[in-house]
Parts: structure tokens; sequence; C-alpha cells
């Protein structure tokens, strides 16, 4: 069985208060068990969270390129020096405020394979997208051409854009219909592959996810950011798996 994995991304929404309050709640909790938890901090705060124990760290995004003039980049190797197990690339925030082509994150989830990372290649459709009934044609493209030339050390991440941060979560069974739509693209290539829901996770609707079919773990924004909550979605995963 696979073990689920519950990945906070805390974007660009904390402050070093704020990580440091995180660690020192996160510390006085029981350890997990029947679930992988990872967080992707931002950069520089990546150097502090590596010794929470039983959390693997991952980058938000990673560069194209492997070294060279690239200001404000960071690459894959940096990660890697830094323990990072996970990097989350193509999160629709990049695609749409710095239009980032599905080539384009196909060649970081390249760099980041290149390294022994795994990387989690997010796709979603927008509201008007799914208002014209092309939600899954359209993901089934994302997916298929932001993963071209990578192997099965990939995590896929379906987030509706309609989903983040507002609140409005996509239904258990829109999940599970679009990760089943996901998984089919992908398993003549690169066979099974873990499909994770991100989209205005709480602690009152993880439950919900953690039991539909073809979830196989979550992607939380918001909610990831202070420990307590955190932690009680993390082990509603681990619970019921
Ligand atoms: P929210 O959980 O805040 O909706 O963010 C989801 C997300 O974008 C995680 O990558």
């Amino acid at each position: 069985m696979i073990t689920p994995l519950v990945m906070g991304n805390w974007k660009m929404a904390i402050d070093l208060d704020g990580v440091v309050s995180f660690k020192a709640m996160w510390s006085s909790k029981r350890l997990l068990k029947g679930v992988e938890v990872a967080i992707a901090p931002p950069v520089p705060y990546l150097a502090l969270m590596t010794d929470l124990p039983n959390v693997s760290l991952a980058g938000q995004d990673a560069s194209t390129q492997s070294i060279g003039a690239r200001t404000g980049d960071v690459s894959a190797k940096m990660l890697s020096d830094f323990t990072c197990r996970y990097v989350i690339v193509g999160h629709s925030e990049r695609r749409q405020n710095y239009a980032e082509a599905n080539e384009q994150i196909a060649e970081k989830a390249r760099q980041v394979q290149a390294l022994g990372m795994t990387p989690v290649v997010c796709v979603g459709e927008s509201a008007s997208e799914r208002e014209a009934g092309l939600a899954e044609d359209f993901v089934t493209r994302q997916v298929i051409d932001s993963c071209v030339g990578l192997t099965s050390d990939l995590v896929i991440a379906y987030e509706p854009v309609w989903a983040i941060g507002s609140g409005e979560a996509a239904s258990p069974e829109i999940a599970s219909a679009m990760h089943g739509r996901i998984k089919a693209a992908l398993a003549e290539s690169l066979g099974d592959i873990r499909v994770l829901y991100g989209g205005s996770v709480s602690v009152t609707n993880c439950a919900s996810f953690s039991k539909a079919p073809e979830v196989d773990g979550l992607l939380v924004g918001g909610a990831s950011l202070e420990a307590e909550s955190f932690w009680q979605i993390c082990a509603s995963v681990g619970e019921s798996s």
C-alpha cells in the first residue's frame, strides 16, 4: 500500500517569527504514523527546517538551468544541498504570474530528477475551463506535456485554480474523478503515480479526501502555516490509512 503524502506549501506567506513558532509547536506534537509529511518553506528558511523530526523538506520551485547567470533563480542542486526530498514545479501561481509553460515545467522537473529528488508537478483547470466542460481534457494535456522526459519518481498534485485560497475545495468526487484520469494518462509510460489533491484543504474537510479513491495525499497551503491545523490534517490522513 502506498503511504499517503501530506505536503505543506508555505508559499511567500510566512516570516521568520512564523517559522520559529511553527517549529516550537510542531516539536511538542506526537510523531505520526501512516503518513509522510513534507513542508515547502520559502528558500531563505530552508536551513532552519532541516532538524524537524519526521518531516521531509521540499522546494517551492527550481530553475530550468543547473548553474549560471540567473539572478533570483534557485537551482535543483541548491535545494538538494539543503536536503530537499521533493520540489514543487508548475504551481498555478507560477503558471499565472510568470507565464510558465508546460515545456518549461517539464524541464524544471527533469532538473529535479537529475539530482535524485522527486518533482511534485502541479496541474489544474480554471473555473472557466470547468464551466465549459473542458477540465479533464485540459488537465490531461497539462499532465502529458509537463511530464515529458520524466521517470516514474514523480508526484502529481491536482490543484484546481478555482479551489486555491478560495475556501471552496473541490468535492472528493471531483478530485477522485480527475485523479483517475491523471493516473490513466500516465499509466502506460510511467506506471503507478501518486496524485495529491490541493485547494482549500482544511481541518474540516481533510478526512473526506483521505477516504476518497485515487487521492494519495494532500497539498496544503493556508492551513499548513499553523502547526496545530497542519498536524491535525496530517493526523487525520495518517490515522485513516
Ligand atoms: P490553499 O490550501 O491555501 O487553498 O492553497 C493550496 C495550494 O496552492 C497549495 O499548493
